[in-house]
């Protein structure tokens, strides 16, 4: 039985790490160290030209890091991975590492706003513009932003918060032919649910910070290569692959073969750009992965449940979750995602604004936080938070009503979540009632 047979479950704790070759040490070792001392001069010159992989300085590698990266890539199926300082620094190294100044990237626009932030604001101002196609479920609509300076498609599986879950073998296939690749963020889905490189994406990011991490104590993200998308097809397209590279003796990096994108986001971004993440944050992800496939099991359990009771809630007057059958992403869920739809999932409160602020506050298990992917039930009212700097029509496209609130399930018995989600309904009530009586008057 080698590694690439074991099922997920045995994967996620086993895969990418020995008992620590120094001491036999059979948990994960942190390793808190800077740097690595060369047995000689030589074997130095050799790590620095890449002629011998091997820790050099834990900005670029670290023994703790790379057992989580091989461990990520292994459960997505990839074929290397790369853990850095956050899931922001993840999507931004997954998208300069392909698209440079002058180039151009074709996104869903329902992505977390972050993401959205990225694309929209500040990439541009080092010169790579982004289309949002209008309706991701449109395969029109992405073949018609595609632009001759495209050079990747991004979107996220199950997009947080809207939950329109991604058509991954259909806009997958336009990227392919386009000639560009599908980056993918699968930061809620986790490969537990979805495997998006098996459906065709290309490249996986990961706000680990979330569910791999999953107990809301590091801020981490990760990137996984896929391995199959071919640099060298259209070298004009992709001149960061195909032209000697002047900062690594002139290393091409498509000569480094499949985990050609994972080699270059680490010795050429990681090296320049430096959003490392320190060897403890790793090795809390770490712990966090072993009991991934457990803890989303029970996740998405309970999401169901809490979808399910809120559906029948009268004051409910809309519940986004994939995992119901009344999404009209139901159908899309069960194919991509047939363990469940995640965790994390909206509903929008007949009382509007003053009833989402009502139902938050009375909540007591639930805890207010931007934050989701903790063992932890959280909440948040997006009008008055994440989204309260949007105008009423971004507010609108952003899906994001007055009486919306989020909740991302967590673990604990669902008797208690749902006991807690109705004294928050009981509160949003009294809201409107006292407010139709005032209106009444
Ligand atoms: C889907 C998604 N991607 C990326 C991020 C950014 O990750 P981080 O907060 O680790 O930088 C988040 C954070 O909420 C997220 O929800």
């Amino acid at each position: 039985m080698t590694e690439s047979t074991w099922s997920f479950e045995t994967k996620q704790i086993h895969a990418g790490q020995q008992p620590d070759p120094a001491t036999g040490a059979r948990a994960l070792p942190i390793y808190q160290t800077t740097s690595y001392v060369f047995d000689s001069a030589e074997q130095a010159a050799n790590r620095f030209a890449l002629a011998e992989l091997g820790p050099i300085y834990t900005r670029i590698t670290n023994p703790t890091q790379g057992a989580v990266e091989d461990r990520i890539a292994a459960l997505e199926g990839g074929v290397g991975g790369l853990l850095v300082a956050s899931g922001q620094a993840a999507e931004t190294f997954a998208i300069l590492n392909i698209a440079e100044a002058g180039d151009h990237v074709v996104a869903s626009p329902s992505l977390y706003g972050g993401t959205y932030n990225l694309l929209r604001h500040t990439l541009p101002k080092y010169g790579i513009t982004t289309t949002f196609v209008t309706d991701p479920d449109d395969p029109q609509a992405w073949r018609d932003a595609v632009q001759p300076n495209t050079k990747l498609f991004f979107a996220e599986t199950i997009p947080n918060p809207k939950q329109d879950v991604l058509d991954i073998e259909t806009v997958s296939g336009i990227a392919h032919e386009n000639g560009v690749p599908l980056v993918v963020d699968n930061t809620v889905a986790t490969p537990y649910l979805i495997r998006p490189l098996e459906h065709g994406a290309d490249i996986v990011v990961h706000s680990a910070t979330k569910y791999l991490g999953g107990h809301g104590t590091s801020i981490a993200g990760a990137i996984v290569d896929g391995g199959r998308f071919d640099w060298s097809a259209d070298p004009e397209k992709y001149p960061n692959y195909n032209t000697p590279d002047p900062s690594y003796n002139g290393l091409v990096y498509k000569d480094l073969g499949a985990p050609a994108f994972i080699l270059k986001a680490r010795v050429q971004l990681l090296r320049d750009i430096g959003a490392a993440v320190s060897p403890f944050n790793a090795f809390l992800i770490g712990q966090g992965i072993e009991t991934l496939s457990l803890r989303m099991e029970r996740h998405v359990a309970n999401a169901q449940r809490v979808a399910e009771f809120l559906e029948q809630e009268d004051q409910v007057t809309k519940v986004g979750y994939a995992g119901l059958p009344s999404s009209p992403w139901h159908e899309r869920a069960r194919h991509y995602a047939p363990k469940g739809a995640g965790a994390v999932l909206t509903f929008e409160l007949a009382g509007g604004y003053e009833a989402g602020i009502a139902f938050v506050d009375a909540l007591e298990l639930h805890s207010n936080v931007a934050n989701i992917g903790d063992v932890r039930s959280l909440v948040i009212h997006p009008a008055s938070t994440t989204h309260s700097q949007l105008d009423e029509a971004a507010l609108a496209a952003a899906g994001v009503s007055p009486g919306l609130v989020r909740l991302a399930v967590g673990l604990e018995h669902i008797d208690d979540i749902l006991a807690d989600l109705q004294t928050g309904l009981r509160a949003a009530a009294a809201v409107s009632q006292a407010a139709a009586a005032v209106g009444g008057e």
